[in-house]
């Protein structure tokens, strides 16, 4: 079936481009291609930052330059591919880095959100191998997982957008379409957790508040926090943390921590969400023997570590997770339903806003103690 609402031509508009490594962001004038076959180009309404941009502009996993970051966001589709069938011109959507066939081999095993026909994009081109950005002298801009939400247009897979629903505020959306969602969908897809639960979360951001908030909601028992900024602690509770510990003025190591709270058995799950590469062993540690699971969801810039197996090797488990093992067709809207509920306020992580234009000043932000969330308006 062919589309009938054709696309335009290549739009020119502003986005925040990374060049180098690190380096401030350029938010300067880009051409956007048109939408081919299976398609979208969305005007971008809000946006969001996430701990993952800030990696992707220090250049990883991958150094790929230049790139407009962002994969988190909301915005009114502008156009659609010929082949795309159930999205029109003028709906709005919130373009997610995973899709889900709901066919292939992993779709159809019901475990995981990893998908192989619409996977997590980390070439930083679309599925096709190219990408639907350049700059105004014809160089070639990289996407962030095909999304690129920092510019006022992306081009995205229309098999990765989901379609947004109204009774949710745009910021509110946005924070959906990865950090909270992946510490709060972790709670139930990556693990099963069972009431009365002990549960440990390592860094109380986006992610680990949306954790503490899963396990609660799953009827954890015990839910420790634990960060390195004491502000957290108040933040936590509001998402449902019983117990703070802050590593720095503790002066024991995480999983000692853990332990001594946890009558020195250590806890059911323990929910790494720093990306510091070596509280992985700490989370493993400080789970039980025989019975612990660590879920493993930061993502960090040292991009290996050195386990220490004898800890894995005495019967605890350790599960890597992407989006918290959310499915974005079968789980994102109860989720979504969950928000309209106010199950969860996410008021409580929107900290700053900035415009566009003002992106240096957002990543700024983000370093500040009592950050959580920055928005961006267009
Ligand atoms: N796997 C995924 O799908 C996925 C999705 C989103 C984010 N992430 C990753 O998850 C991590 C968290 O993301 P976020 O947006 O919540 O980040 P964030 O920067 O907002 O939060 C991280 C928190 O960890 C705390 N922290 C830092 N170092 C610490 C230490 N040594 N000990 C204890 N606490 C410490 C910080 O104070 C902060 O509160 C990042 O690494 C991000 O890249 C992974
Ligand atoms: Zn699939
Ligand atoms: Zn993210």
């Amino acid at each position: 079936m062919t589309n009938t609402s054709s696309p335009a031509g290549i739009i020119r508009c502003k986005a925040a481009v990374a060049w180098k490594s690190g380096e401030p962001l350029k938010v300067e004038e880009i051409e956007v291609d048109p939408p081919k076959s299976y398609e979208i180009r969305i005007k971008m309404l809000c946006a969001s930052i996430c701990h993952t941009d800030i990696l992707c502009w220090n250049g990883h996993p991958l150094p790929l330059f230049p790139r407009i970051p962002g994969h988190e966001g909301v915005g009114m589709i502008e156009s659609v591919g010929d082949k795309v069938t159930d999205l029109n011109k003028g709906d709005m959507v919130m373009p997610l880095y995973i899709g889900e066939c709901g066919e292939c081999l992993n779709c159809s095993s019901g475990k995981t959100n990893l998908c192989h026909k619409y996977p997590i994009g980390f070439t930083g081109l679309m599925l096709d191998g190219t990408s639907r950005m350049s700059s105004i002298n014809g160089e070639t801009i990289y996407h962030l997982f095909s999304c690129s939400t920092w510019s006022e247009y992306a081009v995205v897979e229309a098999r990765y957008a989901y379609k947004f629903d109204p009774r949710v505020s745009l910021p509110h959306a946005s924070f959906l379409c990865c950090g909270f969602t992946t510490g709060f969908g972790a709670s139930f897809r990556e693990i099963s957790l069972h009431k009365g639960s002990t549960v440990a979360v390592i860094g109380l951001g986006a992610v680990g508040l949306g954790a503490a908030k899963g396990a609660q909601m799953q009827g954890a028992g015990k839910i420790i926090g634990i960060d390195i900024n004491d502000s957290k602690k108040e933040k936590g509770k509001v998402f449902g943390i019983t117990d703070f510990i802050n590593p720095r003025s503790s002066g024991k190591s995480v999983s000692e921590s853990i332990k001594d709270a946890t009558g020195g058995l250590g806890v059911d799950y323990c929910f790494e969400c720093t990306g510091v590469a070596n509280l992985l062993n700490e989370a493993i540690e400080g789970s039980k023997v025989g019975l612990g699971t660590t879920v493993f969801i930061g993502a960090g810039l040292e991009t290996s570590v050195e386990l220490k197996y004898l800890h894995l090797l005495c019967g605890r488990t350790l599960k890597g997770s992407i989006y918290g093992g959310v499915r974005p067709r079968s789980d994102l809207p109860k989720i979504v339903e969950n928000c309209v509920n106010k199950d969860f306020d996410l008021d409580e992580l929107m900290t700053h806003e900035v415009s566009l234009d003002e992106i240096n000043k957002g990543l700024e932000y983000m370093k500040h103690p009592k950050s959580v969330k920055v928005v961006i308006k267009f």
